[in-house]
């Protein structure tokens, strides 16, 4: 008999003092059966973001998450999936009482122009064969004075959103609870029906952006996502679609 967790997609939850990244742990594991697997870290000591920078991770100050789980349709169908766990962990946020989150493509967790958390998706597999990959996310809940005064980009923390009251034990069962079935949902049917859920918290759309696509730079209006999940961008009246980049706001 499977119990509620394990119902509900959970097949194993363990909590570290301190790791190096919740991400790399991870990805020294093999994917269970069925199921996923969640690793939760006090602090990290070589906490990782996007494009190789660190992610600060102070102790006891934020969440820092990683789920495993094995995808047996293959790297072929994993395209997407950051935005799927961006969409569910979003939505999740906003049902909590986070007004204004939204989602800046592809990895972003926003509150009006200032973060509030991250995505770094990794993984490995075979392209049509059995895949896993690991969903990491890092959610500002609390953050420590001496750590915001080094952030140089616009951010901001649950405490702030919420009340300094904010539970991290709340903030993760909000978060697991909408981003178990939302990998279980993606497994059986794709991207597809997490397109329109996108869009609805998309906070690109219509406004200038910037992308800095492996070093090249193109400005243009975002226009929202493709099928596949790559930004659209109106350039000089036409249109085009990254699948990789950073992406800046540009100042309208
Ligand atoms: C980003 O915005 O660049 C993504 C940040 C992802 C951070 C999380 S914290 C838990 C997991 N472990 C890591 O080392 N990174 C992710």
């Amino acid at each position: 008999a499977l119990n509620p967790a394990q119902q509900a997609g959970l097949e194993s939850l363990d909590v570290s003092w301190s790791v190096g990244s919740t991400n790399t742990e991870l990805l020294r594991c093999s994917a269970p059966e069925r199921g996923a697997r969640v690793l939760l870290a006090e602090r990290q000591t070589g906490g990782r973001g996007r494009r190789g920078r660190a992610w600060a991770s102070p102790l006891a100050a934020h969440v820092y998450l990683s789920v495993l789980r094995g995808f047996a349709g293959g790297l072929s169908r994993l395209g997407g999936l950051s935005l799927v766990a961006g969409v569910a962990v979003a939505e999740a946020l906003r049902a909590h009482g986070v007004a204004n989150v939204g989602l800046k493509w592809p990895n972003d967790i926003v509150v009006d122009g200032h973060k509030l958390g991250g995505l770094l998706v990794e993984g490995g597999g075979e392209f049509a064969g059995p895949a896993r990959a690991v969903i990491g996310l890092g959610i500002n809940v609390r953050m420590p004075a001496a750590f915001a005064a080094e952030i140089t980009q616009p951010w901001t923390d649950l405490a702030t959103l919420l009340g300094d009251e904010v539970s991290r034990n709340d903030v993760v069962a909000w978060l697991l609870a909408a981003l178990l079935p939302a990998l279980d949902a993606f497994e059986g049917d794709g991207l597809a029906p997490f397109l329109p859920r996108y869009a609805a918290l998309d906070s690109l759309a219509g406004r200038n952006v910037r992308v800095d696509d492996g070093g090249v730079l193109h400005e243009g209006q975002a226009l929202g996502l493709a099928d596949d999940g790559a930004l659209r961008v109106r350039i000089d009246g036409s249109e085009r679609v990254f699948h990789a980049g950073e992406v800046s706001v540009r100042a309208q």
